[in-house]
C-alpha cells in the first residue's frame, strides 16, 4: 500500500512534535516535510530528543511549492496568523490541509476582537469544516481545509453537545469552569509557564475573554438549535498535560437520563468513553492518547447537573484529533494510528 505523504509544520513546537511522535507509528502515512520557522535547518534530535524516528532528519522552511511537490497533504501547527495564509496557499497547491490553529474555525467578525488580527482571506472560513469528528463526521471526508478544534472546545463539546441535542439541560447560565495542564501554552516560555510561578498554582485567566469563548459558544449553539452563551473561566495547573472541563447547567432530567444520553451518542465513536452516572471523568486517564472521557453526576440539592470532558490537550485536543481527521478525509481507518492506550501512572 502507497503511503500517505504527509507534511507537518510547525514541528519544533509541542503540537507539531506530537504530530510526529503519533505519526512515526501510523501505518499509512509517511512525513515527507518536517517543517519550521526559526529552527529550520536543525536535527529534529535536538529538538525532539524522544523522537528517535526521526532524530537525523533536518527541520525546513520550504516555499508552497515545495511543500506540494512532497506532500498531499498538510498539518499546520503554527501561530493563528501564520496558518491564516498558509492554509489557503497549500489548498490552491493541492495540498488538503487539517489547520490546528484557530484561524478557521470561526466567522470573519469575530477575529478582531478575539484573536486580535482582521482575517486576510474569510472566503476561506466558509470552505472550512470545523473537524470536531464526532459532530461533523461525514463532511470532513470531503473537505480540503479542516479547522481542528481548540483543546477546551473539544473536552467541552464532548461533554454537553449531546445533552443540549437532547434538551435535557436549559441553555440559559451555563458555566464551564476548565483546567489545563502548561504544555497548552506552547513550548515558547514566558513568566507565567516557569516551573517557578506554576508549581503548587492553580491559576485562573481570561475570564470571560478567553478566545475559545465563541468557539465552545458556536457549538454549543448548533447542539442547541439556538444562540447559546457561556460563562468561560480557563485555569492553569502545575501539570504538563491534559484539560478537564466542569461545566455547571440547571437539569430537565435525572443523572441516570443524562448518563444514557451521553452513552448513547457517543456509542459510535471510538475515541470517546462515556462513563456511568455519577461518574466523572479523569484527564489522568487518557494522557497521551486521542481518547476523551465524558461523564455526569447531578446535584439534586440545587437541580444541577456538573456535566465534564477530560483530553489530553496535546493529542484529542490537537494532533491526535488532526490525524484523526486527516484519516476521515483520506478514507483510511478512523483510528489509524491513534489506537495506542493512555499512558498511565
Ligand atoms: N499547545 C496546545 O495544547 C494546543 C492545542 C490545540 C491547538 N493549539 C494550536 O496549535 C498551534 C501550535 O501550537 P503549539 O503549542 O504547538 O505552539 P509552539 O509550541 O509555540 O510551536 C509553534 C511552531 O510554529 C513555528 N513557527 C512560528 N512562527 C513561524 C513562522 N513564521 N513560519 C513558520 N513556522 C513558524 C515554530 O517554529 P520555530 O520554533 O522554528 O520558530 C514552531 O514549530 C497554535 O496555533 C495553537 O493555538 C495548541
Amino acid at each position: 500500500m502507497t503511503s500517505l505523504r504527509v507534511a507537518v509544520l510547525g514541528a519544533t513546537g509541542y503540537t507539531g512534535g506530537e504530530a510526529l511522535r503519533l505519526l512515526a507509528g501510523h501505518p499509512a502515512a509517511e512525513v515527507t516535510v518536517v517543517g519550521a520557522g526559526r529552527t529550520a535547518g536543525g536535527r529534529v534530535g535536538d529538538t525532539h530528543p524522544h523522537l528517535v524516528p526521526f532524530a537525523d532528519r533536518r527541520f525546513e522552511s520550504l516555499p508552497v511549492e515545495a511543500v506540494a511537490e512532497r506532500a498531499e497533504a498538510a498539518l499546520l501547527a503554527l501561530p493563528h496568523e501564520e496558518s491564516a495564509g498558509t492554509a489557503p496557499a497549500l489548498v490552491e497547491a493541492g495540498v488538503r490541509v487539517v489547520d490546528l490553529s484557530g484561524a478557521f474555525r470561526l466567522e470573519a467578525s469575530a477575529y478582531p476582537p478575539w484573536y486580535g488580527f482582521e482575517h486576510p482571506d474569510p472566503t476561506w472560513l466558509g470552505k472550512a469544516v470545523y473537524g470536531l469528528p464526532e459532530v461533523m463526521g461525514e463532511q470532513i471526508a470531503g473537505a480540503d481545509l479542516v479547522a481542528n478544534p481548540g483543546c477546551y472546545p473539544t473536552a467541552v463539546l464532548l461533554a454537553l453537545g449531546p445533552l443540549l441535542s437532547a434538551g435535557l439541560l436549559e441553555p440559559e447560565g451555563m458555566v464551564v469552569d476548565a483546567k489545563s495542564g502548561i504544555s497548552g501554552a506552547g513550548r515558547v516560555p514566558a513568566e507565567t509557564t516557569q516551573y517557578a510561578a506554576s508549581e503548587g498554582s492553580i491559576r485562573p485567566y481570561q475570564a470571560g475573554v478567553h478566545r475559545h469563548t465563541p468557539e465552545i459558544e458556536a457549538g454549543l449553539s448548533a447542539a442547541a438549535g439556538a444562540p447559546v452563551t457561556v460563562t468561560f473561566v480557563p485555569h492553569v495547573v502545575p501539570t504538563t498535560r491534559g484539560i478537564l472541563a466542569t461545566c455547571y447547567a440547571r437539569t430537565r432530567a435525572a443523572a441516570d437520563t443524562l448518563a444514557a444520553a451521553l452513552a448513547e451518542a457517543h456509542d459510535p465513536h471510538p475515541f470517546v468513553r462515556a462513563l456511568p452516572a455519577g461518574e466523572l471523568p479523569d484527564p489522568k486517564r487518557v494522557a497521551g492518547s486521542n481518547l476523551a472521557e465524558v461523564g455526569v453526576a447531578v446535584d439534586g440539592h440545587s437541580g444541577t447537573a456538573v456535566v465534564a470532558g477530560a483530553v489530553d490537550n496535546l493529542v484529542k485536543g490537537a494532533a491526535g484529533q488532526a490525524i484523526q481527521n486527516l484519516n476521515l478525509m483520506f478514507g483510511l481507518p478512523e483510528t489509524a494510528g491513534l489506537d495506542h492506550p493512555p499512558v498511565y501512572p
